[in-house]
This record gives C-alpha cells, structure tokens and sequence, in this order.
C-alpha cells in the first residue's frame, strides 16, 4: 500500500508485457454492466471486475468503515459553518474514470511511472479503475464544492503478502480558502503575489522550482495553509490513536501538490507512513474554476490505519465475510477500543514454482506484476504471499530462470495439500500459456 506517486519511482513504461486474461480477440470488455472497447492497454481481469460494488468502506460491520466514519466524524465536528458542517462526503462516485482524471486533470507528466500498465488496471488506453481517489478532485472542484471528503475503493497492481492487496480504500480530502477566510483578521494580506493575476490565462504556468512555495503564492498564504493543514491532520491522527502518539513530518513529492509532505506516526517501534498531503497546485483549481483561492489536499489509506488500530494481522480479512471476524466489529461504538482476536490460525502450504524464460525476456524484464496478477487471478484469495525465491543465468545457455514461492493459507479453513497442488498446477500452466516459458 505505497504512497504512488514518488518521484523515484522506476519507470517500467517501456519494458511492460502486458498479461491479461480477456481474450485477446475479443474487442470490448464487461465492467460493472457496461461495454468498453478494448486496445492493447487492457489489463483488467475478471478478478478484479469482482472487487467493484463490494464497498467495504460502507458496509457497518467492516473494520475499514469504522476508521472511515472515525474520520468522517473528526472533520464533520471540527469544521461547521453556521452549524452544521462545512466538508460534504462523497462515498459513492464511480471506480471507473478516465485517464484525464486519474492523471492530466492532476498534472501527471506524460511519462510518469504511475501511468504505466505495470501499475494500474486499465480497461482502454484512456479508462482505468481509479489508483487513488484524488482522482476525482477536479470534478468536485468543478460542481463547485469547497470542502469535500472522498472516499471509496482505489486499484492498483501490487506484489503479494499481509499489507498489499491489489484493492485498497482511501479517503482524500480538499480544504478551500479564500482571502476573506484565510486572511479574516488581516485584510492587508493576500493570497497571490502582487506580479500574479489570478484572472490572467498565466494562472496555468507556475513555478515551482522555490521549495517552500508556488511561485503564484505569498508566503504568509502558504505557510498559513501549511499550518492549518498540519495541524488539522495531526488532530486526526490523535483522535484515532490518542494524544501520546509520537509522529513526525517528512517533506514529499506529489504532482499535484507544492509544497509536500508526508505525516508518519511511530507504531510498533517503527515509523509507519500515514497519508500524503500538500498544498494544492494553482493551475488543478485555476482550471477547474475557483481562481481566487488557495487549498489544501490530502490522501490516506484505511487499511493501513485499521490494521493498526485493531491488530489485523493480514490486509485479506478485510475482505472476509467469516462471522468469526465481522461479529467482531459489530453493532460496535465507532470510537470503541477493538482489538482482533485470530479465529484461529490455519496451516499454510508453500509450493515452488521454477520455470526458464523464453529468450526474448531476462529477469530484469519478467513483469512481476504481470505474474502476480495471474496467480491472484487462478488462486484467489488462498493466495498469501509470492516470494522470489531464486534467479539464475545457465552459464552455457545463458537462458534465464525464476523460481517463486507461492504460500497458500486459508483464512477461514485448512487447505489439504491436494487441493493446493491442483490450484499450484493451474498456476504453472497458465504461467507457460501467459509468458512461453518452460517449467523447470
Ligand atoms: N493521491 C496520493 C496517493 O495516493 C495521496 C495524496 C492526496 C497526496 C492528496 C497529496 C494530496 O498516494
């Protein structure tokens, strides 16, 4: 569950094999009842067509919706505006945007690493299943709101094991203000530098070359948003995890943001990264309508919070519907103290998987990704970790070869090895149809 977007992401834009289970000759695709064309950016699987409309994030007795309404409460009752409250919630808008939303809408270069097909779930070169809920930003910006929450499920492909899963729930948030807001008890301050006209077409070029700052803003502006921002986030994460809890700011890159940071809180003896966050960039509102404002915007993942506050040891109980685990969060108070009891735990079954590659891939171009999918895809949610186990160049042949191990657990039940094996042999079949390789 990384934050996506760093700036030191490895661009794996060009050396992507593109492993999808639609058949190739067919030219649409059914998402969600409806009929997309498809090209060769279609990497979306029926697997993962099956996660949409599961909605955890609203289901009462989810863990992940706890967290959320946690959350939803903190902002609802810090924030009112002649009493009731001033940020709205969007929990309902559609997993499925376009391109433009996903990433020009947010100045998300053409050629940045979070656009390749090694990441996302795309349907066709210009439709994807959202990989962060920042996505929709610009819309809202548009309808005109100026405090929103939005929540809901975002997709993104991901190795395998307890804290990824290819389908996580975000919540994301954007604060306006204007000067008469910002500025209330200082009339003589602005929002923009005196050089900068807001209603001028060059409200789309800005600089952001100057670390602390965009060039459009003054300081007073954004080191006030800054703090507000800092310290509206921080009371969040005190709400959940109480007032002793030790955190620590950590500046951060986003496209979309300037200045930006991340927060991080020390859990388990570890600093463990919370959200992301950041003023937001002037040319996002300049071109979705308010021009005469400045905002700020951040991104957090449910899971991670909830694996926290509740002990859950593994991301793939928050797809459960086992009694044993949601009667655990139910008819609950939101802010009651939980912690999760295991079931029980059932024995694991690890079987290797070792093949070589045909000559026209190395181990340095095998997808990863691609091969993740198609075992999550064949092995469902049995499937708890894929690990590389190994990586070899016959010194004759030169051909290359992988092994991976691949974990089998059940969450609910004890798998026999039988039944393993049938799912492991499907595996490898489909792994010699997907990429020409030979097992070893
Ligand atoms: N969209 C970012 C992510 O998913 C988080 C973020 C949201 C950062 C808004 C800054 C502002 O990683």
């Amino acid at each position: 569950m990384k934050i996506l977007f760093r700036s030191n992401r490895l661009c794996l834009r060009f050396i992507n094999k593109n492993y999808s289970t639609a058949p190739k000759s067919l030219a649409t695709v059914n998402v969600n009842g409806k009929e997309y064309r498809t090209d060769d950016y279609t990497n979306i699987t029926p697997k993962i067509t099956s996660y949409i409309n599961r909605n955890l994030h609203l289901k009462k007795d989810n863990p992940l919706s706890l967290v959320r309404q946690r959350i939803v409460n903190y902002f609802y009752g810090s924030f009112t505006h002649g009493g009731n409250p001033s940020f709205s919630v969007y929990d309902n808008l559609s997993p499925i945007v376009t391109s433009r939303q996903n990433f020009d809408d947010l100045l998300i270069p053409e050629d940045h690493p979070s656009r390749a097909k090694s990441d996302c779930y795309y349907i066709n070169s210009s439709t994807l299943l959202r990989a962060h809920m920042t996505a929709h930003q610009s819309e809202l910006l548009r309808a005109g709101l100026d405090n929103f929450l939005m929540i809901g499920d975002v997709y993104r492909r991901d190795e395998i094991d307890s804290t990824h899963f290819p389908v996580f729930h975000q919540v994301d948030a954007v604060r306006l203000q204007r000067k008469h807001d910002l500025f209330e008890n200082h009339p003589d301050l602005d929002i923009f530098e005196p050089s900068f006209d807001p209603w001028n077409p060059h409200a789309y070029t800005n600089s952001i070359s100057n670390p602390t700052k965009q060039s459009c803003h003054t300081l007073e502006a954004t080191k006030l948003m800054e703090a507000q921002l800092k310290n509206h986030l921080i009371g969040m994460v005190k709400v959940l995890f109480g007032d002793d809890i030790k955190y620590r700011w950590v500046d951060a890159y986003f496209p979309f943001t300037h200045p930006s940071w991340e927060l991080e809180i020390y859990y388990e003896n570890d600093w463990m990264e919370v959200l992301g966050c950041g003023i937001m960039r002037n040319e996002i509102l300049a071109n979705a309508g308010p021009n005469n404002s400045i905002a700020y915007a951040f991104g957090l993942g449910l899971e991670r919070l909830a694996m926290a506050l509740y002990k859950i040891p593994d991301i793939r109980l928050m797809w459960s519907t086992d009694s044993g685990f949601l009667s655990q969060f139910q008819n609950k108070d939101v802010n009651a103290s939980i912690e999760y009891k295991p079931v029980s735990s059932y024995p694991q079954c690890t079987n290797d998987l070792s093949f070589w590659l045909p000559p026209t891939l190395t181990i340095d171009s095998f997808m990863s990704n691609d091969f993740y999918d198609l075992v999550r895809d064949i092995g469902g949610d049995v499937v708890e970790q894929v690990k590389l186990k190994d990586k070899f160049v016959h010194p004759k042949t030169k051909k290359h070869s992988l092994c991976y191990s691949i974990v089998y657990r059940h969450l609910e039940r004890t798998l026999t090895q039988a039944e393993v094996n049938k799912i492991h042999d499907e595996i490898a079949r489909a792994t010699v149809n997907a990429f020409n390789v030979v097992i070893r």
